[in-house]
């Protein structure tokens, strides 16, 4: 299994370039299950998660052309792909592929709304709460399909096709907005979803469907309005980038020290996490190309955070931002309102010395003024970069195991890294 090793110390200067966004390219691959035609996606990052959703997607009959790169592009560029779901063969999602990744369960939306069937295994993904789909099935209930669970598989019909409803979400969730608004594209009649996610990845998708032809308003506010159509046809999108990778990098410079330009970045993507890193010590300056974050002399500042649903402060960012304030000059506090028990990053950040106590949903972090190199283990994706950042400070040398998680959502992390100065490598095998 590779792993990652560190050798702490380097400032970090230079230019990172900004993947697409994992979050929306997910959802849009699973969208070109609603429609006969060609969808094209540019900017697709390059990742575990991404190829493994290609195999899920293959299994339903999809064909997936992966454009080669063209002369003049970048060597670096998101990939394209081509989706072609013109014959659906199978509506069986099985437990081998869905329990890899959790978004995958998600076909089960496009699946019902244009096959009318759909056989899909119960989720896994990160281990980071229980992570329940009882909104997903309650949403797909509203449009009329019935639903039953058997053997581990939800198993979901509407043989008359869906019909458009109101949709309440007791809670904000971002996997049951994907899956109302994709359903209901293709509902008879109108459908309103209300306390729905305003995550940019959200609107993302509803823009890509509308350009396929559906008529959604209200993305990214908490009430989407879906009329429904009959068919939805190809088109082309380009993927934004991506916020978390945004976010995540923008803490390892304030971290690190030094002077980075996050090339392809949009502030307006993560506007509460630029704020609190600003609050933080960072200087951050938005500019043509993205966002400048840098970080010279000044210690870092200790901060009270809480994540929150869009635009608060993600989730995504939580144990990034928790490296960063283990070596604050001060005390900071962090509450995780989104997931219980996504704190599994503590008892690995304490091996590089840092002073994290937990109480419930928050984290208490005492800075203190060294961290040391240790061995550790990535748990899931986003604390396995935490440990990447403090590993960027850290004292000596750190050796970062089982990295598939990292691979699942950070496009060539240490080569992005290492470019801008940092001693990083994959260790092979
Ligand atoms: C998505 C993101 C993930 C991010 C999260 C919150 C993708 C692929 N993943 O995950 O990176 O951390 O949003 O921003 O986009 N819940 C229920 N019942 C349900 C569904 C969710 O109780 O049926 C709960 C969850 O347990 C959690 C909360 O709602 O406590 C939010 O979950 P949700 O927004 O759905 O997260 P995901 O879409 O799984």
């Amino acid at each position: 299994m590779d792993r990652i090793r560190i050798v702490g110390g380097s400032k970090l200067n230079g230019t990172i370039p900004i993947s697409g966004a994992k979050n929306a390219a997910l959802p849009l691959m699973i969208a070109g299950l609603l429609t006969d035609e060609t969808l094209i996606l540019d900017n697709v990052p390059r990742l575990a998660d991404v190829a493994q959703l290609q195999r899920i997607l293959g299994n339903h009959g999809v064909d997936i052309m992966s454009a080669g790169k063209r002369p003049g592009d970048h060597e670096y560029q998101g990939q394209t792909l081509h989706i072609s779901a013109a014959n659906i063969i199978d509506t069986t999602a099985p437990y081998e592929l869905v329990s890899k990744m959790r978004a995958s369960f998600w076909v089960i939306a496009p699946l019902l709304a244009r096959m009318h069937e759909a056989k899909v295994s119960l989720p896994g993904g990160c281990a980071i709460g229980t992570r329940p789909v009882d909104l997903l099935i309650m949403a797909l209930e509203k449009l009329g399909a019935e639903l039953t669970i058997d053997g581990g598989y939800v198993i979901a019909k509407a043989p008359g096709g869906l019909k458009g409803a109101e949709i309440d979400f007791a809670k904000v969730t971002v996997s049951g907005t994907h899956v109302a608004l994709m359903a209901a594209t293709l509902a008879k009649g109108t459908t309103v979803i209300t306390n729905a996610a305003c995550e940019p990845e959200i609107v993302d998708v509803a823009d890509c469907l509308n350009k396929m032809g559906a008529r959604i308003t209200g993305a990214g506010t908490t009430t989407i309005t879906v009329e429904g159509v009959a068919k939805l046809h190809g088109t082309r999108h380009t993927v934004l980038p991506d916020r978390i990778e945004t976010g995540t990098y923008a803490m390892a410079v304030a971290m690190t020290g030094g002077d980075v330009q996050l090339s392809g970045a949009r502030p307006e993507l993560l506007q509460a996490a630029l704020d609190v890193l600003v609050e933080a010590g960072a200087t951050v300056t938005p500019n043509n190309d993205g966002i400048r974050v840098a970080r010279n002399g000044a210690g870092i500042k200790p901060v009270n955070v809480s994540t929150a649903p869009f635009p608060g402060f993600p989730t995504d960012l939580q144990a990034q931002l928790m490296a960063l304030m283990t070596t604050a000059k001060g005390s900071s506090n962090i509450t995780e309102t989104i997931f219980e028990n996504r704190f599994m990053h503590v008892q690995e950040l304490a091996r590089f010395g840092a002073r994290i106590h937990l109480d419930g949903e928050t984290a208490t972090i005492d800075g203190t003024a060294k961290l040391r190199g240790a061995p550790v283990m990535a748990t899931d994706l986003r604390a396995s970069v935490s440990l990447v950042i403090a590993g960027l400070v850290a004292e000596g040398e750190t050796m970062v195991n089982r990295i598939y998680h990292l691979d699942r959502g950070f496009e060539r992390l240490e080569e992005k890294l290492s470019a801008c100065g940092a001693t990083i490598e994959r260790i092979s095998g």
